[in-house]
Parts: C-alpha cells; sequence; structure tokens
C-alpha cells in the first residue's frame, strides 16, 4: 500500500523547535486535521503514522489524534494507550496496515527521522507541503524535496493560493513522486 506525507515547513526547512511546533497557525491545523481525518467511504479511517517525539509533542488533550488510526514508531516505547499501535519499523507498519481492510490512506505525520525515510521510499507517493513564507529559529528539518524525484501537482481537495494568517504568510503544495 502507498502512503503520503504531510508537512509544514518553514522558508529555512523547518519543521519543529525543541520538540514542538515553531508556529500556531489555528488554520493551517485545521488544514491538517482534514486532510488526514476526511475519507471517502465512510466505514473507514485513516491511519497518521508518526515518530516517538511527534506523538510525544501532542498535548494530552489531543492524543490520540481523533477519528484516526493512531500508529507510532519507536523502539524504546514499550506502552502506548489502548487503540494507539506500536511499531518498531515504520516499513513493518507500512506492511500491516496494507492488510487493514478498514484503513482508507496511510499519512507519515513526521517527525524529521521519518520524513527522511519516506522520502527515499517509492511507497511514499505523494507530499502534502505547506510552504511558510517566513524564517524560524528551528532544530528539526525536512530533507530537500528533490525536483528530479517529485514534481509539483494540483489536488482539487486542496485550496490554491497565499494564506495569511497571525501576519504568517503560507501555502499548500502538492508534490507527486515521478
Ligand atoms: N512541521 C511539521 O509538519 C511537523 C510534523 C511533525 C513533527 N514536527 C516537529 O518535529 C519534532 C519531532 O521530530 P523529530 O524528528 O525530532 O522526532 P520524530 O521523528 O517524531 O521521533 C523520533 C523517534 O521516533 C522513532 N523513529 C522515527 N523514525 C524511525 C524509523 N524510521 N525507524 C525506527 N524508529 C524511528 C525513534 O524512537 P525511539 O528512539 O523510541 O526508537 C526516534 O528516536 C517536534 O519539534 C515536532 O513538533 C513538525
Amino acid at each position: 500500500m502507498v502512503y503520503n506525507v504531510i508537512a509544514a515547513i518553514s522558508k529555512n526547512g523547518g519543521i519543529g523547535y525543541k520538540g514542538d511546533l515553531p508556529w500556531r497557525l489555528k488554520n493551517e491545523m485545521n488544514y491538517f486535521n482534514k486532510m488526514t481525518t476526511q475519507v471517502k467511504s465512510t466505514d473507514k479511517k485513516n491511519a497518521v503514522i508518526m515518530g516517538r517525539l511527534t506523538w510525544q509533542s501532542i498535548p494530552d488533550k489531543f492524543r490520540p489524534l481523533k477519528d484516526r488510526l493512531n500508529v507510532v514508531i519507536s523502539k524504546t516505547l514499550h506502552s502506548v494507550p489502548e487503540g494507539v499501535l506500536l511499531y518498531p519499523e515504520l516499513y513493518k507498519a507500512v506492511e500491516d496496515l496494507s492488510l487493514k481492510e478498514n484503513i482508507e490512506k496511510i499519512w507519515v505525520i513526521g517527525g524529521s527521522f521519518l520524513y527522511n525515510e519516506a522520502i527515499k521510499d517509492e511507497n511514499c507517493k505523494n507530499l502534502y507541503i505547506t510552504k511558510i513564507d517566513q524564517e524560524f529559529t528551528c532544530d528539526t528539518f525536512f530533507p530537500t524535496i528533490d525536483p528530479k524525484l517529485f514534481i509539483e501537482i494540483d489536488d482539487p481537495e486542496v485550496s490554491k493560493g497565499n494564506m495569511n494568517e497571525n501576519g504568517i504568510t503560507y501555502e499548500f503544495k502538492v508534490y507527486k513522486r515521478k
């Protein structure tokens, strides 16, 4: 089964700082929730796969992320709440999720460890990237999107043009593996 990546990236390539997002963009977060939750078949759900640090960065009141099957990748974590799945490797999680008939789409939602692995993996087909037109102090970064490997596409589900929130401009982009 194929999967997609979703990430918000600053002008300097950053995605995180001190275990958190470097920005607060409510509508951008709504977009993330919409894209990762919406399904065509109402009897199915999407899965969201995340690294341990991303899982731990989600405030208790928001995790597990609702209406999605939450999957955590970690070799050191020994327990997760009921209903959440734990795997030591990304490929194993994707393999198992592909066998589940009630899963519609698989999304890799970060952080940099998983993005680095996904971007090199042929099964990772599309990158849903919010390009934030501002530099932020970051300690975690998204890998370079190689234009030889990915081409920008239009997705009718994705709003076009510049968005503005709290004085920060950003744009939703979609890249497809060639
Ligand atoms: N801007 C965005 O869109 C976005 C999205 C997500 C996260 N973030 C930010 O990114 C930061 C967290 O990302 P991060 O890169 O530091 O950590 P992370 O990828 O979330 O978590 C790293 C941990 O996950 C496990 N892991 C990840 N990839 C693995 C793999 N391929 N194989 C085996 N284990 C793997 C390992 O856990 P063990 O050590 O337990 O084995 C590893 O130490 C936070 O600041 C967060 O807010 C930003």
